[in-house]
């Protein structure tokens, strides 16, 4: 797997680094984060320092995951864009942004850089986005990232708040 780090405008994709660990755990302790990305109870520093390591390491080839940045202050962590279940042409995508860098266009940013370099330099031919339908900001990441709605799957993941919701399912192919 190769290492990548990508850029955009304002974007820096960069690398998972123990340094993150602290603002990894303030993360998950955000009440959106702790909904629509839940890292389980309790987490604590050392937890959050092997989350941030699984990720570094991408030596098993089914996972990509880059901490989201500004390149200009590389070393504050804005959030997480993630390819997951890479396997045979097909992965999943995900991602969170902290709570001071919303709004502002980074996540949509995120996943569309993280896609187009998946689809040139990856070889994935297929990548799918899955969201809660009450996470109606997450559609609009789907949707400024371009992964048109294929459908809505009926109780199909557990949320934060050990609840089952029903998700919309977006996907992007290599030949869009
Ligand atoms: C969802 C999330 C990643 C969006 O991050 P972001 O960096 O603010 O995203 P962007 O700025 O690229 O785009 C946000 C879009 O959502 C919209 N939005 C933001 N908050 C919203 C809300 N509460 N309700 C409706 N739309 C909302 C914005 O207006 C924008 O849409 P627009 O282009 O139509 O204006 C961020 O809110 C987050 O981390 N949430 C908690 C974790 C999460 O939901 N992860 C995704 C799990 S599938």
């Amino acid at each position: 797997m190769p290492r990548v780090e990508l850029t955009g405008p304002g974007l820096l994709l960069r690398g998972w680094r123990d340094a993150d660990a602290p603002a990894a755990l303030d993360a998950f302790g955000d009440p959106a984060i702790a909904l629509w990305n839940p890292q389980g109870e309790g987490l604590d520093l050392a937890a959050a320092r092997r989350w941030v390591r699984r990720r570094a390491d991408w030596s098993a080839g089914d996972h990509v995951c880059l901490a989201i940045a500004d390149p200009d202050d590389p070393a504050a962590l804005l959030g997480s864009v993630s390819l997951h279940r890479i396997h045979q042409g097909d992965a999943s995508i995900g991602y969170w942004t902290v709570p001071a860098a919303r709004g502002r266009g980074l996540a949509s940013a995120a996943v569309s850089r993280l896609t187009a370099w998946a689809f040139a330099d990856l070889g994935i031919e297929r990548i799918e986005l899955c969201h809660a339908v009450a996470n109606v900001a997450s559609c609009r990441v789907a949707q400024r990232a371009g992964y048109p709605a294929e459908g809505t799957l009926r109780q199909s993941h557990r949320y934060g708040d050990g609840r089952r919701h029903d998700e919309h399912l977006h996907a992007r192919l290599a030949t869009d």
